[in-house]
């Protein structure tokens, strides 16, 4: 399958229907994703990227439909990890000496990760590869989500093929920002940047900034994921430049998990008395045992107040907070008010335990945490409110 994107763009990628974990199990993709691939035709013709290995002979195949590899003057490597890589070693066995384009650091990854002495030229920012008519200009982006990753501009025609930037989880047929549902693709660009992009929201808004005084006219951006934006490009990078600002939203996110729902009914004890204080303030639940940990990060990313719950279970809390506040810490929230809450029987130190490591992520305390022992009463419930309540209030300062 390719896809015309202009007179000189076609797209050679995969759309994976069928994805539900990235990077390993770690992240959800409810949605599927697609590895964005792209060839570029000119006096020159250059291959922008492959795909994951799973698909690098299905890749390849198609390739060889749309044209002889042997017209394949050079390959640009955007970012060498290997959802855009995986099919190199399969390309380069029928076209070894084409030299791949990429960032020095590009080759440390993918001779790290190929072991292949392939004809490598490293680029930066202000080298253009010139393609006849058109040129295409490069920009290192480095942290974006790799110190490896570039973009790459193509001259004429004012295309940004900006890698994982701006990209989304979101398999489509659809292939075009105007074509698509609305509230999919901007739910999956946001989870995209909380859950990959947000610990490097310094280096996002430098580089947002970099790019609009370089004053590039831009008609399409087409990242290495997800649909293809082309009518809403001012208001994707605007919408980028607030996420990178220690973005919130008037919303508090609470994530628990529990072991005989006492900490449960105190989470939903927290989330009235939020309520009640401030009926304008968004409050969403996230029971981890069960709910998405991914869709909970984008949901605490929006949030101003987080609060986190566990019981206590053997002197500290349950796997599941373990590993939220961990990627709490990973992802670098800034700006974000917090509190803990939990039930205990004997020794109590899950609320002392998420206040610390609340803490060591850079989430701002403002409520020492609600603790009770064994299944809340009436009381501890009407105290789990009024802390909710509490909170509530404190956002209004
Ligand atoms: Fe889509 Fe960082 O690879």
């Amino acid at each position: 399958m390719s896809v015309k994107i202009t007179d000189s763009v076609t797209w050679v990628g995969k759309i994976d229907w069928a994805l539900r974990r990235f990077h390993g199990e770690e992240l959800s993709t409810q949605r599927g994703s697609s590895y964005n691939a792209y060839l570029v035709r000119d006096e020159k013709t250059v291959l922008i990227d492959t795909v994951w290995g799973p698909f690098a002979r299905e890749f390849v195949d198609n390739l060889k439909k749309e044209i002889d590899l042997n017209e394949i003057d050079y390959i640009i490597s955007n970012h060498g990890e290997t959802d855009h890589s995986g099919a190199l070693p399969l390309l380069m066995k029928e076209i070894p000496n084409v030299p791949i384009y990429c960032s020095a650091n590009g080759i440390k990854s993918l001779t790290g990760q190929y072991h292949e002495n392939w004809n490598f030229v490293p680029v930066k920012t202000g080298d253009v590869l010139d393609l006849g008519k058109k040129k295409i200009q490069f920009i290192e982006a480095r942290m974006l989500h790799w110190p490896d990753t570039i973009f790459s501009y193509l001259t004429e025609e004012n295309i940004l093929f900006s890698s994982d930037g701006f990209g989304q989880h979101f398999a489509s047929e659809m292939f075009y920002d105007d074509l698509v549902d609305q509230g999919e693709l901007w739910y999956e660009a946001q989870k995209y940047y909380a859950n990959i992009l947000n610990p490097f929201s310094n280096m996002v808004e430098k580089k947002l900034e970099e790019i609009m005084t370089m004053n590039l006219p831009i008609n399409l951006i087409c990242p290495a994921h997800g649909i293809i934006w082309r009518k809403q490009i001012n208001e994707i990078i605007s919408t980028y430049m607030e996420w990178s600002k220690a973005y919130k939203e008037h919303q508090a996110t609470i994530v628990y998990d529990t072991m005989w729902q006492g900490t449960q009914h105190l989470a939903t004890a927290i989330a009235n008395g939020l309520r009640k204080a401030d009926p304008t303030l968004v409050v969403k639940i996230h029971p981890l045992g069960r709910a998405d940990k991914n869709d909970a990060l984008t949901d605490i990313f929006r949030s101003e107040l987080v609060l986190v719950g566990s019981p206590t279970v053997n002197r500290g809390v349950l796997s599941t907070i373990a590993s939220i506040l961990s990627q709490i810490h990973e992802l670098g929230f800034k700006g974000k008010k917090a509190a803990a809450f939990g039930t205990y029987g004997w020794s109590g130190e899950s609320v002392k335990h998420i206040n610390e490591e609340l803490a060591k992520a850079g989430l701002e305390l403002v409520h020492e945490g609600y603790r009770t022992m064994w299944d809340p009463d009436a009381e501890s419930l009407a105290a789990a409110e009024k802390m909710g309540m509490d909170l509530a209030e404190k956002l209004k300062k």
